[in-house]
């Protein structure tokens, strides 16, 4: 049922302050009066020791679901101490890459069948990893195959597209990270500044959504366009690759998202007076270097689009030509949560205005069980 809405992507993106709100539920601990705040992972309570002493944790996932996972590696790497690698599940089985004993492998599905990630679950529980599985379909073949896991818990994605699902996963992982690093003393306060922000997440989104409009404007100026960069670094990189994908595979524009620290390693050479480039510079401890990125892309002529945190609009904006698109601003680690959104809103209006079935892109299948 679309309700008010016209396609299921659209009602999925305009649904994400209730699905987070639903993702979270249970598991914010407020702390009384000499409680910290915490968080509880039913799920994990057997394991999270294993987790905390692994030598590795090792993210393995196809698509957005892999995304999800890029953008909540930081904070699970700053709160944990524990090296995380990044494996599409498709690479890390052609190369039958290494996995130990001691590795904790995680894997993120939304749907739980992708014939990809499971084949890697093979591999690694072969291996003898401790496997955990983060998906949105309860008894699905990740949750039944893994060690133990976390749902997502975002209700079910019609959309072929995933919207609702990536927000809900990196929500999730950010309470994985704060999980595993619960007995840190030094982080209490980052720990419980993260939690605060979680508790009114749903909020920022229901705020960001507002742009909608503007999103749609945003569409029609870049109808035409053969082509879309998105830069993005740090938490933010994650972003820039899921707002491409989003855009190729529903409005069927070729987009590209691109590590604003590789820009003078090749994609530079693509930047003129033509091409229009998205270039995401919230606040956070990359945002000088986003800030000099933006002028030399500026120098060379670039078409900006700047995404920037609410208020820092003219410190960002190079001159007159440079769009900008004012977000809120929340804990580092979960501005991709916020970002994304108007990415999505910008793919969905693309769609419409090109024509092409949103729910249903050309060639794609929601649920992916062949390789
Ligand atoms: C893109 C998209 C795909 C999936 C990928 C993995 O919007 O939906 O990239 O993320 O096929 O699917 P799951 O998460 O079900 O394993």
């Amino acid at each position: 049922n679309k309700g008010k809405y016209e396609h299921y992507m659209q009602k999925e993106i305009h649904e994400q302050p209730e699905s987070l709100r639903t993702t979270m539920r249970g598991r914010l601990i407020r702390g009384g009066s000499c409680k910290a705040k915490t968080v509880l992972l039913g799920g994990l309570k057997d394991h999270i020791k294993t987790i905390r002493r692994s030598r590795r944790i090792v993210f393995i996932g196809c698509g957005t679901s892999y995304n999800a996972a890029l953008a909540a590696r930081p904070i699970i790497e700053e709160l944990s101490g524990v090296p995380v690698t990044m494996e599409i599940a498709s690479d890390l089985v052609d190369r039958q890459g290494p996995i130990y004993r001691e590795d904790t492998a995680v894997f993120v599905s939304q749907s739980g069948e992708t014939a990809d990630t499971l084949l890697a679950l093979e591999y690694a529980l072969e291996n003898g990893a401790l496997c955990v599985g983060i998906t949105n379909t309860v008894g699905s073949a990740i949750a039944r195959n893994t060690h133990c896991g976390i749902h997502i818990n975002a209700g079910c994605e019609i959309g072929v597209a995933s919207t609702k699902a990536y927000t809900s996963q990196i929500v999730v992982m950010a309470m994985l990270a704060l999980a595993i690093g619960d007995d840190a003393i030094s982080s209490q306060a980052r720990r419980e500044a993260i939690i605060d922000c979680l508790f009114d997440l749903p909020n920022k989104v229901r705020e960001v959504l507002k742009l909608d409009q503007e999103m749609k404007d945003l569409a029609k100026l870049l109808i035409a366009e053969q082509s879309l960069l998105v830069f993005g670094r740090g938490y933010n990189f994650a972003t820039a690759l899921e707002g491409a994908l989003k855009v190729k595979e529903v409005s069927l524009m070729h987009s590209e998202g691109i590590l604003a620290g590789e820009m003078k390693h090749g994609p530079l050479a693509l930047v003129d007076e033509n091409l229009p480039i998205i270039v995401i510079a919230t606040h956070d401890a990359c945002f000088s270097k986003q800030q000099s990125v933006i002028q030399q892309l500026h120098a060379r002529k670039g078409r900006l689009i700047v995404m920037c945190s609410k208020g820092d609009a003219a410190s960002v904006c190079p001159g007159e030509s440079c769009r900008v698109i004012e977000v809120p601003q929340v804990e580092d680690c979960l501005q991709p949560v916020v970002n994304i959104i108007p990415l999505q809103l910008l793919a969905y209006h693309l769609t419409v205005q090109r024509g092409h079935n949103v729910d249903q892109p050309r060639n794609l299948a929601k649920s992916v069980t062949t390789q």
